[in-house]
């Protein structure tokens, strides 16, 4: 089945002067694959990642969530699908500073709105157990490393179950162990729970390891 789907994704920005950063973008990713992205800085994997989840809107062609047409649809309508389908890892893990780590996690499922806060400080925990680091879970997320905090910013990623993971350089500012970690961290949420993961980064070892890499150059897909 497939979880995501582009079809002919060209986007141009318009100011300071026209510009395509994306030319024709087609791929898809199955459940449970482990899909990298590589290519030069400035080749439009960023661009790309920010279409791809839904956050921009301004694109031609037409993507697929789950089955389900993306585009076109509404701004709400885009915020709920993001919340339910889509994991975020960034390079720098945004965590809210002055709030818990098990606070942090909580956080995406209290505003779906749907589970109980009981529920979802269960499933928080069960998630910070899956990464192990389940005794950091009443800590402040300033007074962690930077290894565990790119591990919470993982468990909050998956607190509302989503279809696919999407990581933009997500062990970029990490040292090779805790790079490490988290790359076995994905793969096991591809393998043992058929999680996609679709993940940009300039570590030719870490896209090595993935089940497939997309080699992106000048706005474009390499063949
Ligand atoms: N808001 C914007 N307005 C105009 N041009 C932009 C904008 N954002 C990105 N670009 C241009 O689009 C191209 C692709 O940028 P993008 O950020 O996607 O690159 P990238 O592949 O993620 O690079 P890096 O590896 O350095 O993160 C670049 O040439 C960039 O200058
Ligand atoms: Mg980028």
């Amino acid at each position: 089945m497939k979880i995501l789907e582009a079809i002919n994704i060209s986007k141009s920005f318009k100011k300071p002067i026209e510009f395509q950063a994306l030319k024709d973008v087609s791929f898809s990713i199955e459940k449970g694959e482990f899909v990298s992205i590589m290519g030069k800085s400035g080749c439009g994997k960023s661009t790309l990642l920010y279409i791809l989840s839904t956050m921009d809107t301004d694109y031609e062609g037409k993507l697929y969530l789950d089955e389900q047409l993306i585009t076109g649809q509404t701004s709400n309508q885009l915020a709920r699908i993001r919340n339910e389908k889509i994991g975020f890892v960034f390079q720098f893990h945004y965590l809210l500073a002055e709030f818990t780590v098990l606070e942090n996690v909580m956080l995406p499922a209290k505003k779906l709105g749907i589970k109980s806060l009981e529920e979802i400080e269960a499933d928080a925990m069960h998630k910070l157990t899956l990464l192990g680091i389940q005794d950091q879970a009443l800590k402040i997320s300033s007074r962690i490393s930077g290894g565990q905090k790119q591990r919470v910013a993982i468990a909050r990623a998956l607190i509302n179950n989503p279809s696919i993971i999407m990581g933009d350089e997500p062990t970029g500012n990490l040292d090779s162990k805790n790079a490490d970690t988290v790359f076995d961290i994905f793969k096991e949420l591809s393998e043992e729970e058929h999680l996609s993961l679709l993940v940009v980064t300039h570590d030719q070892d870490f896209a090595k390891r993935t089940d497939r890499i997309i080699h992106m150059e000048d706005g474009r897909i390499k063949l």
